[in-house]
């Protein structure tokens, strides 16, 4: 009997997607049991002789894990971005790349939406002041915020999260710009501008892009001074879009008002980071898909990704296209 192919998984997933490796009698399952991330050389050794990884974007993956992994033949990342990957490089191996598109949309909107409420009405300084037994008692001009509604929302990246931010927006009686490449959708309450002007209009910018060469960097010094001062900047995006040095300048001397942040650069920000001891600055450690049923969906799609390539069969979703 031939031997069953590996599938390694370099995190231990939530259990739905645990009990579909356990059920898949057909292939060997071999999952990092550490709750951390494997370094190099511990993601090198998970990976010798795997047919299939399922991985997460804390796992860098590039030529060189590759070519030390000549069987692998398919990275089924468990996060819609698929960043931490070289995907030309996994194209050139012929190794299919596959991610979990269209089952985290919502729950990554609501989050940007939760993330955006928090900084402008203050929830978390207002809750920080309460536990720190600063409440004595009520007063008229105790933690002041700013209004969402008539408020304009600026959506940097209109794809599938960002429009779902936007009918969020709208529901909130915002007056929605947005910045993307691809036209308006009929039925979009949006309108479309140059990414500078949307900068010097909104209230709130919202950035929804993928991380790619284009978006890099995209918000620094120059884009954050065409701000409004009263303004707020979400990202629920990758912290690489937006320039960290620049942001905490930014922040720190009042070119911008407040920032709610999901995703950092570094992440995560080493524990005495400026960044994190501004009162201005919110920071979530990237848990915008963090809910129980959108985590068992990622973890289900991830595991029919790696499993169908394991099976000699086409995966669900694959970002690359490769020849075999
Ligand atoms: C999470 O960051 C994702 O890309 O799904």
């Amino acid at each position: 009997m031939s031997p069953r192919p590996i599938i390694a998984v370099t995190r231990r997933l939530p259990d739905a997607g645990m009990n579909m490796l356990a059920a898949a009698s057909d292939i060997e399952a071999r999952v990092f049991q550490e709750d951390r991330p494997p370094t190099r050389s511990e993601l090198l050794e998970l990976l010798d002789g795997a047919t299939a990884a399922v991985t997460f974007v804390t796992d860098p993956i590039d030529g060189d894990v590759l070519d030390a992994n000549p069987a692998l033949r398919v990275l089924a990342n468990f996060a819609v971005g698929y960043d931490n990957i070289d995907v030309p490089a996994a194209t050139k191996r012929d190794v299919i790349v596959t991610n979990t598109p269209g089952v985290l949309t919502e729950t990554t909107a609501d989050f940007t939406f939760a993330l955006l409420i928090s900084a402008a009405r203050r929830v978390v300084e207002a809750s920080e002041y309460v536990r720190a037994g600063k409440w004595k008692t009520w007063s008229p001009t105790l933690l002041l915020g700013q209004d969402l509604h008539g408020a304009t929302i600026g959506i940097v990246g209109y794809g599938r999260i960002g429009r779902e931010v936007g009918k969020r927006a709208a529901g909130f009686d915002m007056k929605v710009l947005v910045n993307n490449r691809s036209p308006l959708a009929i039925g979009d309450r949006a309108t479309a501008v140059d990414l500078d002007i949307l900068l010097a209009e909104s209230d709130f910018v919202c950035l929804n892009v993928a991380l790619t060469p284009e978006t890099r960097g995209m918000i620094g010094k120059r884009e954050l001074a065409l701000m409004k001062p009263s303004a707020i900047l979400i990202n629920a995006a990758r912290g690489p879009v937006v320039q960290t040095d620049a942001l905490y300048e930014a922040l720190s001397t009042g070119v911008i008002a407040g920032a709610a942040l999901d995703v950092t650069d570094p992440e995560p920000l080493p524990a005495d980071h400026p960044l994190i001891g501004l009162d201005n600055c919110l920071i979530a450690p990237h848990i915008a898909s963090a809910t129980v049923a959108t985590r068992a969906r990622m973890a289900t799609m991830a595991v029919a990704n790696a499993l169908a390539v394991a099976r000699g069969e086409h995966p669900l979703n694959p970002v690359n296209d490769v020849s075999s």
